[in-house]
Protein backbone atom coordinates (compact mmCIF):
# COMPACT_ATOMS: atom_id res chain seq x y z
CA UNK A 1 0.00 0.00 0.00
CA UNK A 2 1.30 3.30 -0.35
CA UNK A 3 0.06 6.41 1.60
CA UNK A 4 1.24 9.72 0.55
CA UNK A 5 2.04 12.81 2.80
CA UNK A 6 2.75 16.12 1.38
CA UNK A 7 3.71 18.98 4.03
CA UNK A 8 4.48 22.17 2.23
CA UNK A 9 5.05 25.66 3.82
CA UNK A 10 7.63 28.38 3.69
CA UNK A 11 11.27 28.84 4.31
CA UNK A 12 11.84 27.48 8.34
CA UNK A 13 8.44 26.75 8.81
CA UNK A 14 9.80 23.50 10.44
CA UNK A 15 8.79 21.34 7.49
CA UNK A 16 12.01 19.58 7.73
CA UNK A 17 12.17 18.47 11.35
CA UNK A 18 8.31 17.71 11.23
CA UNK A 19 8.53 15.88 8.28
CA UNK A 20 11.45 13.70 9.84
CA UNK A 21 9.47 12.96 12.96
CA UNK A 22 5.95 11.64 10.84
CA UNK A 23 8.21 9.93 8.68
CA UNK A 24 10.14 7.98 11.96
CA UNK A 25 6.36 7.52 13.82
CA UNK A 26 4.64 6.15 10.70
CA UNK A 27 7.60 4.20 9.34
CA UNK A 28 7.79 5.60 6.01
CA UNK A 29 10.34 7.24 4.02
CA UNK A 30 10.87 10.91 3.36
CA UNK A 31 12.29 13.08 0.88
CA UNK A 32 13.45 16.91 1.19
CA UNK A 33 12.20 18.34 -2.10
CA UNK A 34 14.14 21.29 -1.11
CA UNK A 35 17.72 19.27 -1.05
CA UNK A 36 16.97 18.71 -5.48
CA UNK A 37 16.49 22.40 -5.66
CA UNK A 38 19.43 23.47 -3.38
CA UNK A 39 21.63 20.87 -5.37
CA UNK A 40 20.41 22.46 -8.64
CA UNK A 41 20.97 25.89 -7.24
CA UNK A 42 24.37 25.11 -5.90
CA UNK A 43 25.30 23.91 -9.78
CA UNK A 44 24.39 26.69 -10.79
CA UNK A 45 26.33 28.97 -8.50
CA UNK A 46 29.82 26.51 -10.11
CA UNK A 47 28.46 27.57 -13.45
CA UNK A 48 26.34 24.38 -14.75
CA UNK A 49 23.09 25.72 -16.76
CA UNK A 50 20.15 25.12 -14.29
CA UNK A 51 18.01 22.91 -16.72
CA UNK A 52 21.27 20.97 -18.00
CA UNK A 53 21.89 20.96 -13.71
CA UNK A 54 18.46 19.80 -13.19
CA UNK A 55 18.20 17.11 -16.28
CA UNK A 56 21.29 15.25 -14.75
CA UNK A 57 20.56 15.18 -10.83
CA UNK A 58 20.94 11.87 -9.49
CA UNK A 59 20.51 11.02 -5.62
CA UNK A 60 23.91 11.05 -4.65
CA UNK A 61 24.30 14.73 -5.22
CA UNK A 62 21.84 15.09 -2.20
CA UNK A 63 23.80 14.01 -0.10
CA UNK A 64 26.19 16.42 -1.10
CA UNK A 65 28.23 18.74 1.45
CA UNK A 66 27.09 22.23 1.77
CA UNK A 67 23.29 22.73 0.58
CA UNK A 68 21.99 24.26 3.47
CA UNK A 69 23.76 27.62 3.37
CA UNK A 70 22.25 31.11 3.15
CA UNK A 71 23.58 31.56 -0.87
CA UNK A 72 22.65 28.16 -2.14
CA UNK A 73 18.88 28.61 -0.46
CA UNK A 74 18.82 31.68 -2.71
CA UNK A 75 20.06 30.23 -5.80
CA UNK A 76 17.59 27.47 -5.17
CA UNK A 77 14.55 29.54 -5.26
CA UNK A 78 15.81 31.45 -8.32
CA UNK A 79 16.30 27.79 -10.33
CA UNK A 80 12.83 26.92 -8.87
CA UNK A 81 11.16 29.63 -10.67
CA UNK A 82 12.45 27.71 -13.92
CA UNK A 83 9.37 25.84 -15.25
CA UNK A 84 12.30 23.52 -17.35
CA UNK A 85 14.02 22.86 -14.07
CA UNK A 86 10.59 22.27 -12.32
CA UNK A 87 9.53 19.65 -15.08
CA UNK A 88 12.88 18.20 -15.23
CA UNK A 89 12.56 17.01 -11.02
CA UNK A 90 8.74 15.87 -11.17
CA UNK A 91 9.27 11.99 -11.97
CA UNK A 92 11.49 11.71 -9.17
CA UNK A 93 9.27 12.87 -6.58
CA UNK A 94 6.40 11.37 -8.20
CA UNK A 95 8.06 7.64 -7.77
CA UNK A 96 9.15 8.20 -4.53
CA UNK A 97 5.65 9.31 -3.15
CA UNK A 98 4.37 5.97 -4.46
CA UNK A 99 6.90 3.94 -2.94
CA UNK A 100 5.68 1.11 -0.69
CA UNK A 101 5.00 1.66 2.52
CA UNK A 102 4.54 5.25 2.12
CA UNK A 103 6.63 8.30 2.16
CA UNK A 104 6.38 11.73 3.34
CA UNK A 105 7.20 14.69 0.88
CA UNK A 106 8.18 18.43 1.78
CA UNK A 107 8.64 21.29 -0.21
CA UNK A 108 6.16 24.32 -1.56
CA UNK A 109 3.90 22.44 -3.94
CA UNK A 110 3.65 18.48 -3.45
CA UNK A 111 -0.04 18.95 -1.77
CA UNK A 112 -0.63 21.17 -5.17
CA UNK A 113 1.48 19.92 -7.66
CA UNK A 114 3.66 16.82 -7.15
CA UNK A 115 0.99 14.93 -5.47
CA UNK A 116 -2.70 16.86 -5.56
CA UNK A 117 -4.26 12.92 -4.68
CA UNK A 118 -1.34 12.66 -1.27
CA UNK A 119 -3.57 10.96 1.34
CA UNK A 120 -2.32 13.62 4.05
CA UNK A 121 -1.51 17.28 3.13
CA UNK A 122 -0.47 19.85 5.54
CA UNK A 123 0.63 23.12 5.36
CA UNK A 124 3.19 24.35 8.38
CA UNK A 125 3.86 28.25 8.38
CA UNK A 126 4.49 30.85 11.14
CA UNK A 127 5.48 34.72 10.68
CA UNK A 128 8.19 35.55 9.01
CA UNK A 129 9.95 36.68 11.98
CA UNK A 130 9.42 33.74 13.50
CA UNK A 131 10.92 31.62 11.16
CA UNK A 132 13.87 33.99 10.46
CA UNK A 133 14.72 34.21 14.27
CA UNK A 134 14.98 29.90 13.89
CA UNK A 135 16.54 30.61 10.95
CA UNK A 136 19.60 32.43 12.10
CA UNK A 137 19.75 30.45 15.13
CA UNK A 138 20.71 27.27 13.22
CA UNK A 139 22.75 29.44 10.61
CA UNK A 140 24.60 30.77 13.96
CA UNK A 141 24.88 27.93 15.68
CA UNK A 142 26.41 26.17 12.55
CA UNK A 143 28.61 28.95 12.73
CA UNK A 144 27.85 31.14 9.78
CA UNK A 145 28.19 34.55 10.01
CA UNK A 146 25.26 36.40 9.79
CA UNK A 147 22.95 39.07 11.60
CA UNK A 148 19.16 38.51 12.45
CA UNK A 149 18.20 41.31 9.96
CA UNK A 150 19.81 39.83 6.84
CA UNK A 151 17.99 36.68 7.32
CA UNK A 152 14.80 38.46 7.65
CA UNK A 153 15.57 40.16 4.34
CA UNK A 154 16.40 36.63 2.76
CA UNK A 155 13.47 34.96 4.84
CA UNK A 156 10.68 37.44 3.11
CA UNK A 157 12.99 37.86 -0.42
CA UNK A 158 12.47 33.59 -1.04
CA UNK A 159 9.03 33.70 0.81
CA UNK A 160 7.58 36.24 -2.30
CA UNK A 161 9.78 34.90 -5.14
CA UNK A 162 8.29 31.39 -4.48
CA UNK A 163 4.64 32.42 -3.74
CA UNK A 164 4.81 34.64 -7.04
CA UNK A 165 6.28 32.49 -9.64
CA UNK A 166 4.17 31.56 -12.35
CA UNK A 167 4.68 27.56 -12.47
CA UNK A 168 3.84 26.26 -8.85
CA UNK A 169 3.94 28.82 -6.50
CA UNK A 170 3.74 28.13 -2.84
CA UNK A 171 0.86 28.07 -1.54
CA UNK A 172 -1.52 25.88 0.44
CA UNK A 173 -3.75 23.21 -1.25
CA UNK A 174 -7.55 23.38 -1.13
CA UNK A 175 -7.94 20.37 1.65
CA UNK A 176 -4.56 21.12 3.28
CA UNK A 177 -4.56 21.21 7.31
CA UNK A 178 -2.71 24.55 7.88
CA UNK A 179 -0.44 24.09 11.05
CA UNK A 180 0.77 27.95 12.12
CA UNK A 181 3.55 27.29 14.66
CA UNK A 182 4.17 30.48 15.58
CA UNK A 183 3.63 29.64 19.07
CA UNK A 184 4.08 25.84 19.31
CA UNK A 185 7.48 24.45 19.93
CA UNK A 186 8.69 21.64 17.55
CA UNK A 187 7.30 19.07 20.25
CA UNK A 188 3.89 20.48 20.38
CA UNK A 189 3.69 20.56 16.04
CA UNK A 190 5.12 17.17 15.89
CA UNK A 191 2.35 16.05 18.00
CA UNK A 192 -0.29 18.13 16.02
CA UNK A 193 1.42 16.61 12.60
CA UNK A 194 0.87 13.03 13.94
CA UNK A 195 -2.61 13.80 14.86
CA UNK A 196 -4.09 14.98 11.69
CA UNK A 197 -2.05 12.32 9.57
CA UNK A 198 -2.80 9.46 12.09
CA UNK A 199 -6.88 10.56 11.38
CA UNK A 200 -6.65 10.31 7.67
CA UNK A 201 -4.81 6.60 7.85
CA UNK A 202 -7.66 5.54 10.23
CA UNK A 203 -10.26 7.22 7.62
CA UNK A 204 -8.59 5.14 5.01
CA UNK A 205 -9.30 1.96 6.41
CA UNK A 206 -12.41 2.33 7.16
CA UNK A 207 -13.56 3.39 3.56
O1 LIG B 1 12.25 22.58 6.78
P1 LIG B 1 11.96 24.00 7.17
O2 LIG B 1 12.88 24.97 6.51
O3 LIG B 1 10.53 24.38 7.03
O4 LIG B 1 12.24 24.13 8.74
P2 LIG B 1 13.14 23.24 9.72
O5 LIG B 1 14.51 23.14 9.18
O6 LIG B 1 12.42 21.99 10.10
O7 LIG B 1 13.09 24.16 11.03
C1 LIG B 1 13.88 25.32 11.13
C2 LIG B 1 14.32 25.45 12.59
O8 LIG B 1 13.21 25.87 13.38
C3 LIG B 1 14.83 24.15 13.21
O9 LIG B 1 15.97 24.45 13.99
C4 LIG B 1 13.66 23.71 14.07
O10 LIG B 1 14.07 22.96 15.20
C5 LIG B 1 13.08 25.04 14.51
N1 LIG B 1 11.64 24.96 14.85
C6 LIG B 1 11.20 25.35 16.09
O11 LIG B 1 12.01 25.75 16.91
N2 LIG B 1 9.86 25.27 16.43
C7 LIG B 1 8.95 24.84 15.54
N3 LIG B 1 7.67 24.78 15.90
C8 LIG B 1 9.38 24.46 14.25
C9 LIG B 1 10.74 24.54 13.92
O1 LIG C 1 14.53 24.67 4.21
P1 LIG C 1 13.88 25.84 3.53
O2 LIG C 1 12.40 25.82 3.73
O3 LIG C 1 14.52 27.14 3.87
O4 LIG C 1 14.13 25.70 1.98
P2 LIG C 1 14.02 24.41 1.07
O5 LIG C 1 12.78 23.65 1.40
O6 LIG C 1 15.31 23.67 1.12
O7 LIG C 1 13.80 25.03 -0.38
C1 LIG C 1 14.74 25.86 -1.01
C2 LIG C 1 14.04 26.52 -2.19
O8 LIG C 1 13.71 25.51 -3.15
C3 LIG C 1 12.72 27.19 -1.85
O9 LIG C 1 12.88 28.56 -1.47
C4 LIG C 1 11.94 27.05 -3.15
O10 LIG C 1 12.21 28.10 -4.06
C5 LIG C 1 12.47 25.78 -3.77
N1 LIG C 1 11.54 24.66 -3.63
C6 LIG C 1 10.50 24.56 -4.51
O11 LIG C 1 10.32 25.46 -5.34
N2 LIG C 1 9.66 23.50 -4.50
C7 LIG C 1 9.82 22.53 -3.60
N3 LIG C 1 9.01 21.49 -3.62
C8 LIG C 1 10.87 22.61 -2.66
C9 LIG C 1 11.71 23.70 -2.68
Amino acid sequence: MSFTIAIDGPAAAGKGTISKAVAAHFGVGHLDTGLLYRAVGKRMLDGVEPIEAALALVAEDLEAEGLRTADVAQAASKVAAIPEVRSALVDFQRAYARRAGGAVLDGRDIGTVICPEAEAKLFVTASAEVRARRRYAELYAGGAETDYETVLADTKERDHRDATRSDAPLRPAEDAVILDTSTLDIDAAVAQAIAVVAAKRKDGDTA
